[in-house]
């Protein structure tokens, strides 16, 4: 068979290395991959974001199955695109993919099928916003509308802070179109947890918990990133919740998208936080995690194409979903400087027994080599039988990769550890 996944990061890698596990592979094209990525899918540069190259690319090489991973091209109909053509894909179509494209869609729908998430009003006009800052509870959380590369959330602690993220959103666009309109919510506090879970409109099927370490420093200090590392399971996410994100959450919103005319097939990423009152919903994702998926992934013992094309056909109900009760840790090696400016082009050494466990995100290959090309440059996951020991293995990995300027936390797992003993 011949596969094409769209993307070229880290998560991109993991999904490619686990698709690789099935014998009925013959070609998988990374679209558009990465330097990390050349060793195991052919890398076309074609942009995950150029739909019409994407389908012609698909139809020229007798694509049998595609799966597109990252959230711009899900958003902009990618899915609907390929499957116009006859080529059957993973991912959600663009009416669907609005529960991540769309913050006001997806807190409106929470809010019209009573699934919990923190309170909120909705504005698309400045001065409104700022008359219901005036008397709003702070902190509060600003976000914009659309998609932001991340960085459409304000936790602000004083009214000051609020006023001038809205300000920035709605006056100054700072993030163009995507903060039109913005939702002002209710600042909640807890332990965040993120499950993936498959499902193919019908059925749900979690995968096993995680948690993603989101600051650039330790001890959750310094900017937000697109994540530094994380661990599978969240100790968090005992079983109690997850009986009650089942019943309350999970089910509930496959069932809205559905009253919605709007079926969600694919990976639907849950962004939970366990308040004092139970599991809240702090965001949807349309897609797998970065890093999440670099933990999961290896802890999935079914073959994750079978699994994906029975979403496709809408089959899930039929296929078993396995996961080993083992613990994983993925430490992301990032370029120093990263989330602002960084350098690149620094020559990375990884040695050759490490390979099977790096997820490249950042990197250029030029005459068999590979170079920093981004700011989170791999990540390097270990699977063990206490998290512990997976934690000290990710950590041993990250001494023998070399490139200049590498910069990581070195408190990845430290708090899942705490919460253990706790
Ligand atoms: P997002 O970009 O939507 O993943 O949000 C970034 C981070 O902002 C989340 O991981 C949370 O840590 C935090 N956050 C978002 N919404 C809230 C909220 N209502 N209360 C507290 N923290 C929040
Ligand atoms: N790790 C957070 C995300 O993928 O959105």
């Amino acid at each position: 068979m011949n596969i094409l996944v769209v993307g070229g990061g880290g998560r991109e890698h993991s999904i490619i290395k686990k698709l690789k596990e099935n014998k009925d592979v013959t070609t998988i094209y990374a679209l558009p991959g990465n330097g990390g990525i050349a060793r195991d899918a052919q890398c076309v540069p074609i942009s995950a974001v150029d739909i019409p190259g994407i389908v012609d690319f698909a139809i020229n090489n007798s694509i049998d199955f595609a799966v597109v991973a990252p959230d711009d091209p899900l958003v902009l109909g990618c899915v609907d695109a390929l499957e116009e053509k006859g080529i059957p894909c993973f991912g959600p179509n663009k009416k669907a993919a609005i529960i991540e494209g769309s913050k006001v869609f997806s807190k409106n729908l929470m809010k019209k099928y009573g699934i919990p998430t923190a309170e909120y009003e909705v504005f698309d006009d400045m001065e409104k916003a700022l008359k219901y800052l005036e008397s709003a509870p702070v902190p509060t959380v600003i976000k914009a509308d659309g998609l932001a590369l991340g960085k459409g959330v304000i936790i602000a602690q004083t009214r000051d802070e609020a006023r001038n993220a809205v300000i920035e959103m709605m006056q100054n666009k700072k993030f163009g179109k995507s903060g039109e309109n913005i939702v002002i919510e209710e600042f909640l506090t807890g332990p965040e947890v993120s499950v993936l879970a498959f499902t193919d409109g019908n059925t749900v099927v979690p995968m096993v918990s995680s948690m993603d370490h989101k600051r650039a420093g330790n001890g959750d200090t310094g900017l937000n990133t697109g994540g530094m590392g994380t661990v599978a399971p969240n100790p968090y996410y005992t079983k109690d919740v997850a009986e009650t994100c089942m019943k309350e959450i999970f089910i509930p919103t496959i069932n809205a998208m559905n009253s919605e005319g709007r079926t969600f097939k694919g990976c639907l990423y849950f962004g939970l936080m366990i308040t004092k009152d139970g599991p809240r919903v702090i965001e949807y994702n349309c897609r797998f995690g970065d890093p999440e998926t670099q933990v999961v992934l290896p802890l999935m013992e079914s073959d994750l194409l079978t699994v994906m094309m029975a979403v496709s056909k809408g089959t899930l109900a039929d296929t078993e979903v396995r996961f080993s009760d083992k613990y994983a840790c993925c430490v992301i090696m990032a370029s120093k400087g990263y989330p602002l400016a960084y350098e690149k082009g620094f020559e990375i050494s990884i040695p050759e027994e490490l390979y099977d466990r790096v997820f490249v995100a950042g990197a250029k290959e030029k005459d068999g080599k590979i170079y920093t090309n981004g700011g989170r440059v791999l990540g390097v996951t270990s699977v063990c039988d206490s998290l512990k020991e997976a934690v000290n293995e990710s950590y041993k990995a990250v001494n023998k990769i070399k490139f200049d300027n590498a910069y990581y936390r070195t408190d990845i797992g430290s708090r899942a550890l705490q919460a253990r003993e706790d």
